[in-house]
C-alpha cells in the first residue's frame, strides 16, 4: 500500500513506520521538518514538508493521522490550547480536504484521538459506546474526532485511534519515569486511586495494522490493553519489575500547582477498555501490566 503518515516522526509514528517497512509498503511522512525523516524513519520514507504537495493525482491507498503538538509539555494558557487544537483539528481539516479533492481517493483514514475523549476523573468502565466528557481534553479529542469523520463524505472507511498511555522504552510515559524509579525515588501521583489505560506499544501498533487492513472496521476503537490499573498499581509494578522499592508519595497539591490545569492528567484517569477490538478477536500480546513492563524493560 502507499500509505501517507502524518506524525510519522514522533514515538509511534516510528514504531509504526519500522513495521510498516517490513512489509513492503511504501511510506510517505508528512513532517515540520523533513530533513529529519529519513534518519528518524528510515531512508527509503519519503519526505512531505507540506499537505500542498499531495498534487490531485497523487495517489495515497490509507492515511494515518498522528500528528499533534505534545499535550503534557507545556501549561495550557489559552494559547496553548489553541497551538493544541490547530495541530490537530487544523492539520486534520486541511488532510480531510485533500483527500476530498484527491483523483483516487484513499481506501481508509486512521485518525488520532485519545482516551481523553472521555474526560477525566471517571470511574465508570468506559467501551466506545459511552459519550464525551466536558474538560478540555474531551473537548479537543471530539473536535478531533469530528474533523476527521469528515473524510466519511469522501467514501473513505474513517477509524478513530482513541490512544491510552503508550508504553515504550524510547519515550512517551515511561520515559521520564524511569530515572528517579531506578534512584528509588519513584512516587505514587495523589491518592494513587486514579485509573490509568495504558497499552504496550507492539499491541498498539498491531492494532493499527488490524485497523489498517479489515474494512470491516470503521469508527471509534479504545486503543488500549484490557486490564487499565490504578496509579497505585502501576507504581508498584513498574518499582517491582525494576527491582526498587517506590515510597514516595508526590502530593496533589504540588502536582496542581507545578502544572495546573494539565495535572488532570495525571491525578485525574479514566478505566477504559478495548471492547470493541476485542469484539473483532483481536489478540493482546501484552495484556497485563506487569508482563508488558518486564518485556519493555528486559
Ligand atoms: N504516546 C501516547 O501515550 C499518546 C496517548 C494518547 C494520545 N496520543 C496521541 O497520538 C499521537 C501520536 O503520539 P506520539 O506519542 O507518537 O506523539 P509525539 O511523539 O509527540 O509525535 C507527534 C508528532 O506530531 C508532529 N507535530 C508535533 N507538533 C506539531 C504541530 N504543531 N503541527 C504539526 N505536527 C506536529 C511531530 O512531527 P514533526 O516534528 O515531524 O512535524 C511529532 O513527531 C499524538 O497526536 C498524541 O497526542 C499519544
Amino acid at each position: 500500500m502507499r500509505i501517507l503518515i502524518t506524525g510519522g516522526t514522533g514515538l509511534i509514528g516510528r514504531q509504526l513506520c519500522a513495521v510498516l517497512k517490513t512489509q513492503g509498503h511504501e511510506l510517505t511522512v508528512l513532517s515540520r521538518h523533513p530533513e529529519t525523516v529519513a534518519a528518524m524513519c528510515g531512508p527509503e520514507v519519503r519526505p512531505m514538508s507540506s499537505l500542498d504537495e499531495w498534487t490531485s493525482d497523487r495517489v495515497f491507498d490509507a492515511v494515518i493521522n498522528l500528528a499533534g503538538e505534545p499535550i503534557v509539555d507545556a501549561y495550557w494558557s489559552e494559547k496553548r490550547k489553541q497551538v493544541l487544537l490547530d495541530s490537530r483539528v487544523g492539520l486534520t481539516e486541511k488532510l480531510v480536504q485533500r483527500i476530498a479533492s484527491a483523483q483516487q481517493k484513499p481506501t481508509v483514514l486512521l485518525s488520532g484521538s485519545a482516551v481523553g475523549y472521555y474526560g477525566n476523573g471517571v470511574e465508570t468502565v468506559l467501551d466506545e459506546a459511552m459519550a464525551a466528557g466536558h474538560d478540555f481534553p474531551s473537548k479537543l479529542c471530539t473536535l478531533w474526532e469530528s474533523a476527521a469523520r469528515a473524510a466519511e463524505r469522501s467514501g473513505v472507511r474513517v477509524c478513530l485511534l482513541r490512544t491510552g498511555l503508550v508504553l515504550s522504552k524510547r519515550g512517551g510515559l515511561l520515559g521520564p519515569m524511569l530515572l528517579p524509579f531506578k534512584l528509588a525515588l519513584g512516587a505514587r501521583l495523589g491518592d494513587g486511586k486514579q485509573w490509568m489505560s495504558w497499552v504496550h506499544i507492539d499491541d498498539y501498533v498491531a492494532m493499527v495494522l488490524r485497523l489498517l487492513h479489515d474494512a470491516s472496521l470503521n469508527g471509534a476503537f479504545n486503543m488500549t490493553a484490557p486490564a487499565p490499573v490504578t496509579n497505585t498499581e502501576f507504581t508498584q509494578a513498574l518499582a517491582k519489575t525494576l527491582h526498587r522499592p517506590a515510597l514516595f508519595v508526590a502530593p496533589s497539591f504540588v502536582l496542581k500547582l507545578a502544572m495546573g490545569e494539565r495535572a488532570c492528567l495525571l491525578l485525574e484517569g479514566q478505566r477504559v477498555i478495548p471492547k470493541r477490538l476485542e469484539s473483532a478477536g483481536f489478540q493482546f500480546a501484552h495484556p497485563e501490566l506487569e508482563g508488558a513492563l518486564q518485556d519493555l524493560l528486559k
